[in-house]
């Protein structure tokens, strides 16, 4: 079954724990981490993770948008983030990282950049638990879906066959009632989505309904 990740990044920052339960029936919360660095914006760190995994029984999806993800991500997966997400463009030894990652308790996952391809590292993939396919530049909520990243996310999921892997395909940016169909039949089985939950009147309720059309 697909799994919906709604994305905090949409939701309102002073009342993070009641954004986390107005999704209640969503898999994982996503966390978007920004440096002002790796991406053009500023979000919020180890601190507000610390204290949303006290607020909330969701676990959660932690995706890093900072540079040296070496250093950082492993304190993201002590702080409690079930799952951790660093970008592969920062990272300096990924294999090393997704190890720690996993030594530590948490689903180890890298993202990719939309003009980062997969194919350098079809190899990295049994040390992942997720690979994450960006279908915007990261960065900011709410912008439009890049349909040119459809063939990447066939690509990989014929490279995940292939191995015989377990590893979830995610996607993140721009997915909505009218993009995720077309995500989940070229592969992804874990969508993020921000703008098209919280914006949503019923935010439980548009999960469900994502759920629905990406299982269709
Ligand atoms: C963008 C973030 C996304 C963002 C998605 O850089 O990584 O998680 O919140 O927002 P929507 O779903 O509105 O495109
Ligand atoms: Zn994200």
């Amino acid at each position: 079954m697909s799994q919906i990740n709604p994305s905090i990044l949409s939701a309102d920052f002073a009342r993070l724990a009641e954004e986390a339960e107005a999704v209640r029936g969503a898999d994982w919360l996503h966390v978007d981490v920004m440096d002002n660095h790796f991406v053009p914006n500023l979000t919020l760190g180890l601190p507000v993770v610390e204290s949303l995994r006290k607020a909330t029984d969701i676990p959660l999806d932690c995706h890093l948008m900072i540079d040296d993800p070496d250093r950082w991500a492993p304190q993201y997966a002590e702080a409690g983030a079930g799952s951790v997400t660093f970008h592969v463009e920062a990272a300096t030894a990924p294999v090393k990282l997704a190890r720690d990652l996993r030594r530590l308790g948490a689903r180890a996952s890298m993202a990719l950049r939309p003009a980062t391809p997969i194919e350098p590292y079809e190899d990295l993939l049994p040390e992942l638990d997720m690979l994450l396919i960006m279908t915007v530049e990261p960065g900011f909520g709410g912008q439009a879906f890049l349909d040119i990243m459809l063939p990447k996310i066939r690509r990989t999921r014929s490279l995940i066959n292939k191995h015989g892997l377990q590893l979830w395909l995610q996607v993140d940016g721009g997915v909505s009632a009218e993009t995720i169909e077309r995500c989940a039949e070229a592969g992804a089985d874990v969508f993020v989505a921000g703008s098209a939950v919280y914006g949503a009147d019923d935010p439980a309720e548009a999960v469900r309904r994502l759920r629905a059309q990406a299982d269709a």
